[in-house]
């Protein structure tokens, strides 16, 4: 059991790996300065666990296991992937494994393992539904976070500094999402509906993966594999799937340096790169799961079957749904009619948006500078808004495509826990001798 302070210091929105990596930089430089800070993340999941419902057996990891929640900045540190492996006693035995991208079931029991040490200043099972300020005169001394849990009970939090870290909100085309339909299931929630609601093994179901990212394709060949009698169709707008562009060349636009060079860049020239590097994180898959798609396909076509299918350049063009399936109208180029096709589920691996920050800030959008965010991830605010807002993972037009990943959690998290520390628990100001005085004259 824990009790609360009337304010806090510090509350954070989201435990995810972005402000995990930030407890961990908070917690070491507070134990170098010797200052306390009280601070508390609220989590809507009820335990830790990073994409749990895309935790699909065979997936790795799609960054190095060195760019983990502390190693870029301190690579001694005990937070390490490198001292996860020890502790488990298997660094021996991943070493052998000779890789440097290791599953993402394991990367999540690092993860989790980790956010275990931070027990303390974690409140899990809580949603964030609103942040609202407090107004001494015209100043803006304090915020309240409000949250609610799945019981619907609602706590309010008075804080001295806020840090957004709510990850990416689930995308879902209109044509699906209006029908609102428990058979239409995006991919965040995959592992979840589909282990929840499962149909029968053996069954001849038919199912639709819709999107051509990293997700759409695991999904594929999960559903491929788990339903060994279905129809699996994969439906795409882009004319094939696109291999992710990757290697030592064009890695180095997810160093945390980078940042630096990209937010120095005017608006128009920060759009062009992430326009041109989109391809290395966005609506691409990795060449090794294309090869096994490809194969799939061709030996289908030895076999003169046609169990599973990619259907490239297709547009949705009418979602019915009745206690049949879900039936999609899919306009095909070249094709004089619509393709009609019934699913008994059909999957949304559509992607994700990024705007959760600035909606739970709406009675704070007047004060805010149109959500202009600084290079140390601080809202610009004026003068009178006296508590500092940071944002991470939702600036990547003016920090970079690195912005949503693992990438620059280790640099990132320190800079934001120094600004915090700095503004939060100066260090004591040195007693002004009569000396410093004159040697100030002197100069
Ligand atoms: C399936 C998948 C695999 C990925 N694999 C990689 C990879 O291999 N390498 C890589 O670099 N990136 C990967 N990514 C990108 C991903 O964004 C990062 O890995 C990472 O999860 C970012 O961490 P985060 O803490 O910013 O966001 P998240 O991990 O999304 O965490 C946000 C947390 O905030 C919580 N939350 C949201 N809203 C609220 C609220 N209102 N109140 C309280 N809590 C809330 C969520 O429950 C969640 O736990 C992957 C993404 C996906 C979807
Ligand atoms: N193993 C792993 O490490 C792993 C696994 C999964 C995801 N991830 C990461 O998670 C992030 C998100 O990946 P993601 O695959 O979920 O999403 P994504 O890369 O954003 O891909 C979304 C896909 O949905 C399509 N789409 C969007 N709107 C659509 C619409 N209205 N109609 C039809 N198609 C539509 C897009 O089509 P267009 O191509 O036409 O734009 C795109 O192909 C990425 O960073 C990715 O690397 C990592």
């Amino acid at each position: 059991m824990y009790t609360e302070p009337n304010t806090y210091d510090i509350v954070g929105v989201g435990f995810g790996p972005s402000n995990l990596a930030l407890a961990i930089a908070l917690d070491e430089i507070l134990l170098e300065r010797g200052r306390e800070l009280s601070h508390c993340f609220i989590e809507r999941q009820a335990q830790f666990i990073w994409h749990g419902d895309m935790l699909l057996p065979g997936t790795d990891m799609q960054i190095s296991f060195l760019k983990d929640l502390v190693s870029l900045r301190d690579p001694t540190s005990p937070y390490s992937f490198v001292n996860y492996l020890r502790q488990h006693n298997r660094l021996e035995a991943f070493i052998n494994q000779k890789t440097f991208f290791p599953s993402r079931i394991e990367f999540n029991d690092y993860l989790r393992w980790t956010a275990g040490h931070f027990d303390a200043h974690c409140r899990y099972g809580e949603s964030v539904t609103r942040v609202a300020p407090e107004y001494k005169g015209r100043d803006v001394v304090a915020l309240t976070v409000h949250s609610a849990d799945a019981a619907g009970r609602e706590r309010q939090r008075r804080t001295r500094s806020l840090v957004f870290a709510p990850g990416g909100r689930p995308f879902v085309p209109p044509c699906l999402a209006e029908r609102n339909d428990a058979r239409i299931i995006h991919s965040s929630r995959y592992l979840g509906e589909i282990e929840r609601n499962p149909l029968d093994v053996g069954g001849e179901h038919a199912f639709a993966v819709v999107g051509g990212g990293q997700s759409a394709a695991e999904i594929f060949l999960d559903l491929v594999a788990r339903y060994p009698s279905a129809k699996v169709d994969l439906i795409l707008r882009g004319s094939t799937l696109k291999p992710s562009e990757d290697g030592p060349s064009i890695n180095h636009i997810f160093d945390p340096d980078y940042t630096d060079f990209f937010f120095g860049q005017p608006q128009k020239v920060r759009l062009s790169l992430l326009a041109e590097f989109r391809h290395t994180n966005y609506a691409v898959v990795d060449g090794d799961l294309i090869e096994r798609i490809s194969a799939m396909l061709y030996a289908q076509r030895v076999e003169g079957t046609a169990r599973v299918r990619v259907l490239s350049s297709c547009a949705i063009e009418q979602v019915r749904c009745d206690e049949h399936g879900v039936t999609l109208d899919l306009a095909q180029a070249g094709a004089a009619q619509p393709l009609q096709q019934r699913y008994q589920r059909v999957i949304s691996a559509t992607g994700y948006l990024r705007d959760t920050s600035r909606s739970l800030l709406a009675e704070l959008e007047h004060e805010l500078d149109g959500f202009s965010i600084g290079r140390h991830y601080q809202l610009a605010t004026p003068a009178h808004v006296q508590a500092p807002i940071f944002v991470q993972g939702s600036s990547e037009t003016t920090h970079g495509l690195a912005d949503t990943l693992l990438s620059v959690l280790a640099i990132r998290s320190h800079e934001i826990a120094l600004s915090l520390v700095n503004k939060l628990a100066p260090k004591p100001q040195r007693p002004v001798h009569a000396s410093d005085i004159v040697a100030e004259e002197v100069e």
